[in-house]
């Protein structure tokens, strides 16, 4: 049995370092855009009878997303036995609950719709917040790659006596286990959310982070409200700015100069989405998962 690694586009750098490890062979995809938007895909390679595992960059996942769909169902059609999705960067999991009347809930359409693409899943580190696990809106098997051991190693590396600070309740699932890995303190501080782009820290304790070097760790840093607003409460608490980790570096335009401007005295962010700040490589242990959910024959 043949496996194929395919990368969307965009994703090419991320296929490259899913397939080397296992040295599985790559395949090409033609793609372009029409003048009035559309788009045009070609399989470029022969995926008849092989596993094939579609790697895709979801960071701006309304461009992406449609693709995927054109992009499973030729495959299909040109006789591909199976058809994976690797994902690094899982996009449309935090509505997930319907808070006022009419609101999609778009994490369980999101769901249905890749689940009727592909026949699994591998990410890394979802947003899970009010769902448990990826089963409660995935009905196709999906293995989640937590990016704590590799955080958890680049902290032991570059941060003497750290403590491992999360800005929020949600945090705190990402926040033990680095801690744990790394063989420090923790602490989860309160967040109050006024808007899509003001977030208010609050209830910082001070002993538990003095004379320590603060890890601010957080699994998306989107607008960068949220982490600046705790790196800021940080440094006014402690008088020395933190290190701020991030999953996820979807980073909107003014993020990092928030980041910034808010003290923080480095950002660094795993390889799940593109950025000049990843520095924390991910990308092996999101193969091997590949390699099993492939030897799983699903
Ligand atoms: C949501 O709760 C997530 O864990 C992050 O805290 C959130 O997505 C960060 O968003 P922003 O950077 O826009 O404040």
């Amino acid at each position: 049995m043949s496996t194929l690694i395919l990368p969307m586009p965009g994703a090419e750098t991320l296929a490259r370092a899913l397939a080397a490890p296992a040295k599985l062979p790559l395949g090409a995809l033609d793609y372009r855009r029409f003048p009035d938007g559309e788009s045009y895909y070609r399989i470029a390679c022969e995926p008849k009878d092989a596993d094939v595992v579609l790697v895709a960059a979801l960071r701006d996942p309304d461009a992406q997303a449609l693709g995927l769909w054109f992009v499973a169902d030729e495959l299909r059609a040109m006789g591909a036995r199976t058809i994976g999705l690797a994902a690094p960067y899982l996009p449309y999991m935090r509505q997930d609950a319907r808070f006022k009347p009419g609101e999609a809930i778009t994490s369980r359409t999101f769901a249905r719709y890749v689940s009727q693409a592909f026949d699994w899943l591998v990410t890394v580190d979802p947003h899970l917040h009010r769902y448990a696990s990826l089963d409660e809106i995935y009905t196709i098997p999906s293995t989640v790659v937590p990016a704590a051991p590799a955080i958890a190693r680049w902290v032991t590396a570059h941060v003497k006596e750290p403590v491992v600070i999360g800005p929020d309740a949600e945090s705190s699932q990402w926040v033990d286990e680095v801690a744990r890995l790394a063989g420090c303190g923790s602490q989860i501080l309160a967040k109050t959310r006024h808007g899509d782009r003001h977030v208010e820290i609050t209830l910082p304790d001070p002993d538990r982070v003095s004379g320590r070097h603060a890890v601010l760790l957080d699994d998306i840093v989107s607008s960068g409200h949220t982490m600046a607003e705790a790196a800021r409460h940080v440094r006014n608490v402690t008088g020395r700015g933190p290190v701020c980790v991030g999953v996820h570096a979807l980073f909107a335009r003014e993020a990092k100069s928030l980041l910034t401007d808010a003290g923080a005295a480095r950002v660094v962010t795993c390889n799940t989405v593109p950025d000049a700040t990843n520095a924390i490589d991910v990308m092996p242990d999101m193969a091997a998962a590949i390699g099993k959910m492939l030897q799983a024959g699903v």
